[in-house]
């Protein structure tokens, strides 16, 4: 039995779309943030008892649709024909566009494989946990982290960035914690499909993890803010080009990113990021969090989380 937490990251530099749907292997590179506060809990158990896996996320029973193909993935690699008992604990808000699902796969990619007594490397738990969802394939590790694109599933992997001294703080606001409407998947497919601005977020979005990574290394706080509203604006201008058209943006959205616009001509260093969902996450540095929700509060109150990079994955229990 083993139980393994992994905390979720938000991109700075997008992943949206695949270029091989079963292999999961994205068009673009991406970076991220690796947050302390939001993570998920997951204890494996392969017992020769169960006729089936078994599924619960807060104690519910659910599916195991997408549990089972995973695991078939462990198992094949481990040697085993053994069915799992798996439990997971979201300290997410989910579906809430906070991508719990980064947190979820790669919680479970450490547990089961370690239950399963395999001992994987960073770089193949990585490359594991991608098969669940592609930002997992970034919540192996702790503060900032790039997922390489790659050509094929050796290549495709993410690995730790070396850490900033920036003191980064993100202030997450919750427009609507309700689950998303459109299902990240769904639409990031369609987008590739059907956008005629995917070709140039391809394009774009390379350039910009490259540019990023030097941003990031640099300590260079200006352009690294300024390469993440980039980053989401245009995965967001593609999402909207799509046939048909669509929008996670909802009102509050737009009032959150004028309100990172106003403080900004303040002279606050704070810049906006949004995932598949309406909720805006505010990339800021810790002298300027609370400027950054002062002007926030008034129309926020209650919805504002803060939070600071968080660490890689680790195992909580193994007996
Ligand atoms: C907008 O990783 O949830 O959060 O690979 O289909 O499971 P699947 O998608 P998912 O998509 C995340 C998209 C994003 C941007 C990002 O995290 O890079």
């Amino acid at each position: 039995m083993t139980t393994a937490r992994a905390h979720t990251n938000i991109a700075l530099i997008k992943y949206w779309g695949k270029r091989d749907a079963a292999l999961m292997l994205p068009y673009t590179s991406s970076v991220s943030l690796t947050l302390a506060d939001f993570y998920t809990d997951t204890t494996v158990v392969f017992d020769p008892a169960l006729p089936a896996d078994t599924f619960t996320l807060a104690d519910q029973v659910r599916p195991t649709t997408k549990v089972t193909p995973f695991l078939d993935l462990v198992r094949a690699q481990a040697g085993l024909t053994t069915r799992a008992r798996v439990r997971s604990v979201n300290h997410v808000p989910t579906a809430a566009g906070l991508a719990s699902s980064a947190s979820a796969y790669a919680a479970l990619a450490l547990a089961a494989s370690r239950a399963a007594g395999l001992t994987l490397d960073a770089q193949a738990l990585s490359r594991l946990a991608r098969r669940g969802s592609g930002s997992a394939t970034r919540s192996l590790f702790g503060g900032l982290s790039v997922w390489h694109r790659g050509h094929d599933d050796a290549t495709s992997f993410a690995e730790a960035l070396p850490a900033t001294t920036l003191p980064l703080r993100m202030v997450v606001v919750l427009v609507n914690a309700g689950p998303k409407p459109v299902s990240s998947r769904a639409l990031m497919a369609n987008t590739v499909a059907t956008s005629p601005y995917y070709p140039a977020w391809v394009t774009h979005n390379e350039a910009a993890a490259a540019a990023m990574i030097q941003a990031l290394a640099a300590n260079d706080f200006p352009a690294i803010g300024h390469l993440t509203e980039q980053s989401a604006m245009q995965m967001h201008a593609a999402i909207m080009a799509a046939d048909p058209a669509f929008t996670y943006f909802e009102p509050e959205t737009l009032t959150v990113w004028q309100t990172v616009q106003a403080l900004r001509a303040q002279g606050v260093p704070a810049y906006a990021t949004m995932d598949a969902g309406p909720n805006v996450k505010i990339l800021t540095l810790a002298p300027h969090v609370d400027a950054v929700q002062a002007a926030l509060l008034p129309r926020f109150a209650g919805r504002l989380m803060t939070t600071a990079p968080g660490p890689a994955a680790h195992i909580l229990e193994d007996q």
